[in-house]
């Protein structure tokens, strides 16, 4: 079966009802980034990024993957289809896509402030202080911050060389090194890009662009492939 990628972001989920981050009304139109998603903001408040995390889980878990999400899981059976995603909710898993990457971490998992290879399950949407690993160490979001390593993106970056079709959905392509992914493709593969708003690609030539919202998108983006 012909390789898929598909590099999402956060408009992948907003049909779920999760927002943003640089929309209007976005995350970062409310929150401060170096408070809540910086190494720096939690030395200074690990409450307030605690907080900010577990409202987002909240909502997670009162949230479904949408039409899109479903549609990609359900072209694994005509492509083998690999998600790399910069979100860090589990929609993709929810809605049955059995590969995907997690290039920001995971919502719903916890990680060690002494040892970064101890992850853990957070059961329910609360992750407080005192919540402590094995080693006795605070818990900390197992989200990676700004300014932090994306250890994830030389797996990403072997995806996408090997992909026989790249697909884009929902990201703004504005923070590295995820959005340097596009450089990895090779030249005569087909690049589709699912958004409703104008993204910009420096330096991109040849994207098909679907101008639509992920699920609209997908849909349209699967009628093309039948087509092919
Ligand atoms: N369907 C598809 N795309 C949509 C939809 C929709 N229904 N609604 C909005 N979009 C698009 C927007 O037009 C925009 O291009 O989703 C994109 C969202 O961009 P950002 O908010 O910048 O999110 P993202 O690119 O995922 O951010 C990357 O930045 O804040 C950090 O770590 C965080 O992973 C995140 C990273």
């Amino acid at each position: 079966m012909k390789k898929l990628v598909v590099l999402s972001g956060a408009g992948m989920s907003a049909e779920s009802g999760l927002r943003t981050f640089r929309e209007m009304g976005g995350l970062w139109e409310e929150y401060d980034v170096q408070e809540v998603a910086s190494p720096g903001g939690w030395e200074k408040d690990r409450e307030l990024v605690l907080r900010f995390y577990n409202e987002r889980r909240k909502q997670l878990l009162e949230t479904h993957p949408n039409r899109g999400h479903i549609a990609l899981a359900e072209l694994e059976k005509d492509y083998d289809v690999s998600i790399v995603t910069q979100n860090v909710d589990d929609l993709h898993e929810r809605a049955g896509s059995s590969k995907v990457l997690h290039l920001h971490g995971e919502l719903r998992k916890s990680q060690s402030t002494a040892d970064s290879s101890l992850v853990y399950d957070i059961d329910g949407w609360e992750l407080n202080l005192g919540a402590l690993c094995e080693k006795g160490a605070q818990l900390r979001p197992n989200v990676v911050w700004f300014g932090e390593a994306v250890p994830a993106i030389e797996e990403a970056a072997v995806l996408v060389a090997a992909a026989d079709l790249l697909v884009i959905i929902g990201t703004s392509m504005n923070v590295y090194p995820a959005a340097g992914l596009i450089n990895y493709v090779s030249p005569s593969v087909p690049v589709y890009l699912i958004d409703p708003n104008e993204v910009s690609m420096a330096g991109s030539t040849g994207i098909r662009v679907i101008r639509k919202g992920a699920g609209e998108g997908v849909d349209e983006l699967i009628n093309i492939l039948k087509g092919e």
